[in-house]
């Protein structure tokens, strides 16, 4: 298949960008991409594509952004039930962190997802896959977390990978057992610790030896925040999760400064995500770390906050930048990287290009599948789209809609 004429293909080419690389978008005028099965064979003009594969066959974009798919590295993309409740409440006044010691919050998910079967919960995931797909999303990572004893969170995950082998959306894979702690350990933060340290993390390795011995072993990722997992607590998690031989990911700096973002650079963690609040020195020592920072510019909008992540600062200290919707019930119920890409030029003032690249290589990185994903090159999964317009600063410019046209996955068109 050649996708030929694109008035811009942005190909993305060359790997993360760090730093003051961030926006360098491999921009071809008038560029063409020969797509053989799944992968990418060969990138170039439109007028060489045509004359070397006379009689391929054809998809004509012109008039038409050619861009790789959006990798949306944050999700909590599997629960039960709503909070729209919660929402009118912080309309009245209540905060998040209020609403979560009154016994709402990812509690209150927590009791909705403890009820549902895989099954049903499949269901409701396989609409919000659809929903990402539609939007752009070819690859996304998904968190478990509302089950929070290891029953629960294997049925989430179950339902993850099951979604995954069900496909287009292919899923990377993270473990939040330390997402909140639960009712039934509640005044006993440590407690809960010992619980995750000593037991759900070896049940996690020995279910996922049993279920899934062919693919890499998931993240485990745990929300260091006041009113969930102290700095000493969420170390002992990640170092119990470390000594596993699994991968990190944090969630750190959303309202407080515990001191996440630093102890997960120190780490080695793969990713740390919200850091709205991270001091200047622990932006250097993530810049200094191969640990990406991941800003969730649909959070603060979804509470309603002032606050955002500060991206420059990374970018400006060497960091690799990327960026996500963190879909989830309580804060953030957004399907569209399209709609993070709009706030992230907005809030976080990234131009669109630094926000496209952000979006796509760099959030591939960000789940450490950069080799396979985020990018237009020979060799290449072929996740691409076709937008609807001509010029990819539209991205970021508009909002609201959809500007993806078509999508195509692993060389299959899908939307
Ligand atoms: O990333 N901060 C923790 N987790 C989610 C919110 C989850 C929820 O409220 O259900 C987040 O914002
Ligand atoms: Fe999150």
């Amino acid at each position: 298949m050649l996708i030929h004429s694109a008035s811009q293909l942005l190909t993305l080419a060359g790997g993360p960008q760090r730093g003051p690389r961030l926006g360098s978008l491999g921009l071809i005028v008038d560029g063409a991409v020969l797509v053989r099965g799944s992968h990418i064979e060969v990138i170039g003009s439109t007028t060489e594509l045509l004359k070397q594969f006379p009689s391929e066959e054809r998809i004509d974009a012109s008039g038409r952004v050619v861009m790789p798919g959006f990798v949306d590295p944050h999700t909590h993309l599997v629960w039960a039930g709503d909070r729209a409740a919660e929402f009118e409440m912080r309309l009245q006044g209540k905060t998040y962190l209020e609403i979560m010691a009154a016994g709402g919050g990812i509690v209150s998910t927590v009791r909705a997802t403890r009820q549902a079967g895989v099954d049903d919960l499949l269901a409701q995931a396989r609409e919000r896959a659809r929903g990402m797909l539609r939007s752009g999303t070819t690859t996304a990572e998904a968190k478990t977390g509302y089950g929070l004893e290891l029953q629960a969170e294997l049925r989430q995950m179950e339902a993850l990978l099951r979604l995954d082998a069900e496909g287009p959306l292919e899923l990377a894979f993270t473990f939040l057992g330390a997402h909140a702690v639960p009712e039934e350990f509640k005044g006993d933060p440590q407690g809960y610790t010992r619980r995750v340290s000593e037991q759900m993390l070896p049940g996690l390795l020995d279910w996922w030896r049993a279920h899934a011995a062919q693919r890499p072993l998931p993240f485990v990722d745990v929300f260091c925040e006041t009113g969930a997992f102290d700095l000493a607590q969420s170390r002992a998690i990640l170092e119990a999760a470390q000594r596993l031989g699994f991968p990190l990911k944090i969630h750190a700096d959303e309202f407080d400064n515990l001191g996440g973002a630093g102890m997960a650079a120190g780490l080695g963690a793969v990713s740390a995500d919200h850091l709205v609040k991270t001091s200047p020195e622990e932006i250097r020592q993530m810049a200094e770390s191969g640990t990406a920072a991941v800003a969730l510019p649909c959070t603060p909008f979804g509470l309603a906050e002032a606050h955002y992540t500060p991206a420059r600062a990374f970018v400006q200290a060497g960091g690799l930048l990327a960026i996500a919707t963190d879909l989830n019930p309580g804060t953030a119920w957004c399907e569209s990287m399209q709609f993070a890409l709009a706030l992230a030029c907005r809030y976080l003032r990234l131009t669109p290009a630094q926000a496209v690249a952000a979006a796509t290589i760099n959030a591939a990185a960000a789940i450490g599948l950069h080799e396979r994903v985020g990018s237009l090159e020979p060799g290449k999964q072929a996740d691409l789209l076709l937008l609807s317009v001509g010029d990819y600063r539209h991205l970021g410019y508009r909002f609201g809609g959809n500007l993806v046209e078509r999508v195509i996955k692993r060389g299959e068109v899908v939307v």
